[in-house]
């Protein structure tokens, strides 16, 4: 890995510090982990530029291989060559599938590309159980024949024909598969219901690049219809495509500051994905600006005196555009130490609140009311611990809640981390945090 973190095992940091400066904002997991995913349907070489340096990267990297892609990995300028020619293999590693969940959309560009797939069951993770079964029902509705045993999947098709589908929950992944499955299907295929994440929009915009015929309307966020005419393979070509840059690492930076006080500039931060979060921080009290004129996708926070930074009552995760749910957990860390009473619902997931463990023994005032919500009351100022993270989100939250306490924090098991944030130190440090990579 191009950064520092790669042997790193924790993140020491002294808080109290305010931030100032700029950062720039990596591209996103979760725009290119599928966009990865879908170029094993074309058979030609695509190139992707501003792919995050992360290992969950890696880990489909490793799976677009084992299906017999041959990747030229530019770490350092966040480029990827993948040359999908040759696709032959329809089983895809366990150690890689168990260790990353999303390798499940997978099967919706094997069944496309080859017709069939072999998968064990994605894991659950700490946040939830994570069923798939509305990726499978999208499957099955295209027509694959799918049969499961107790942990592996076994799916075929031999031609995958156009359906109506309507999901009864937005899912992300499923909407992906179901798409992936589609573009090659033969006749037309109409979503109701997909996710509306800017991430779908970007996948539908990387496959139309390379020749999909994809319609997406202007009203998508309120019909959340999509509808794919299927295509030939041999109508998919070679791309060079930009991946988009991360809407959760740009809202972990906003409340990161929010936390800490100070001025922040994100650079190439995708603003009108964040609408949600920015209104959230104007109410507690944060300034926002957005650099709309000369679309730079500058957002700048501004915390002239954190003391005075006040929690809002009540929020709620949605699915997109409302409060995400992957910057749930950042929320808690600042509200822990913003004025006030907050009560956070988690809409997405089943237990998305395993930091509160780690954020109480620093000091927070929170309570767990049921398995849907917790109510976090502000406290003057956290005290530096030594915590662990457990998960992506939640490890990142304790950076926040470290930034903003008093003395030394030192965040264990960052293997969590570096999922998702290419280079959480080196990007907070660049904002003056005092913080380092420890290696032990
Ligand atoms: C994607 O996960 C993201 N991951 C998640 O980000 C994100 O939190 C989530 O979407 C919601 O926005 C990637 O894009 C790689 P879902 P995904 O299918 O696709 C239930 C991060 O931190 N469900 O929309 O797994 C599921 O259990 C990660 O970057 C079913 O019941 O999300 C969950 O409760 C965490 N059956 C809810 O829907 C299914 O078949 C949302 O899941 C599928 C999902």
């Amino acid at each position: 890995m191009a950064y520092d973190s790669e042997n790193a095992s924790s993140i020491c940091m002294e808080g109290g510090k305010q931030l100032e400066g700029t950062v720039r904002i990596q591209g996103s997991k979760n725009a290119a982990l599928p966009v990865l995913a879908a170029s094993i349907l074309i058979p030609d070489t695509c190139i992707l530029k501003n792919v995050p340096c992360i290992t969950d990267i890696g880990c489909m990297e490793n799976l677009l291989e084992s299906t017999g892609a041959v990747l030229e990995k530019r770490e350092e300028a966040h480029t990827l060559r993948i040359n999908a020619v040759n696709i032959k293999e329809y089983r895809l590693p366990a150690k890689y599938v168990s260790a990353m969940r999303s390798s499940v959309v997978l099967m919706g560009a094997l069944l496309g590309r080859i017709g069939e797939v072999l998968v064990d069951y994605p894991g659950g993770c700490v946040i939830g159980k994570r069923p798939i079964d509305l990726h499978l029902y999208g499957l099955e509705k295209l027509g694959a024949q799918i049969f499961t045993d107790k942990n592996r999947i076994h799916a075929y098709a031999d031609e995958l024909k156009g359906a109506q589908i309507s999901f009864p929950f937005p899912s992300v992944g499923a909407t992906q598969n179901t798409i992936l499955a589609a573009v090659t299907a033969y006749g037309t295929t109409v979503i109701k219901n997909a996710a509306r994440e800017p991430e779908i929009t970007a996948l539908c915009d990387f496959l139309n690049k390379a020749g999909a015929n994809i319609e997406i309307g202007h009203d998508f966020i309120e019909t959340g219809k999509i509808v794919i005419h299927g295509v030939e393979i041999s109508r998919l070509h070679g791309v060079t495509y930009e991946i988009i840059p991360d809407r959760i690492v740009a809202g972990t930076y906003l409340f990161a500051a929010l936390a800490a006080g100070g001025r922040v500039a994100l650079e190439n931060a995708p603003a009108t994905q964040l609408r949600s979060v920015c209104d959230l921080i104007e109410r507690m009290g944060g300034r926002i600006d957005s650099d709309k004129e000369n679309e730079k996708n500058r957002l700048l926070v501004c915390v002239d005196e954190p003391v005075n930074i006040r929690n809002v009552g009540f929020v709620e995760t949605d699915v997109y555009p409302a409060f995400p749910t992957d910057l749930q957990s950042p929320l808690l860390a600042c509200a822990c130490v913003s004025k006030g009473e907050l009560v956070i619902r988690e809409r997405i997931f089943s237990s998305r609140f395993r930091i509160v463990e780690e954020l109480v023994r620093m000091g927070a005032d929170i309570e767990i009311l049921d398995e849907e919500r917790v109510r976090v009351r502000g406290v003057e100022q956290l005290a530096g611990r030594t915590v662990i993270a457990r998960e992506l989100r939640g490890g990142a939250s304790l950076v926040i809640a470290g930034l903003a306490a008093s003395g030394i924090t030192t965040v264990k098991d960052i293997c969590y981390i570096k999922r998702g944030y290419q280079d959480i130190v080196g990007d907070l440090k660049g904002l003056g945090a005092r913080i380092e990579y420890v290696y032990s």
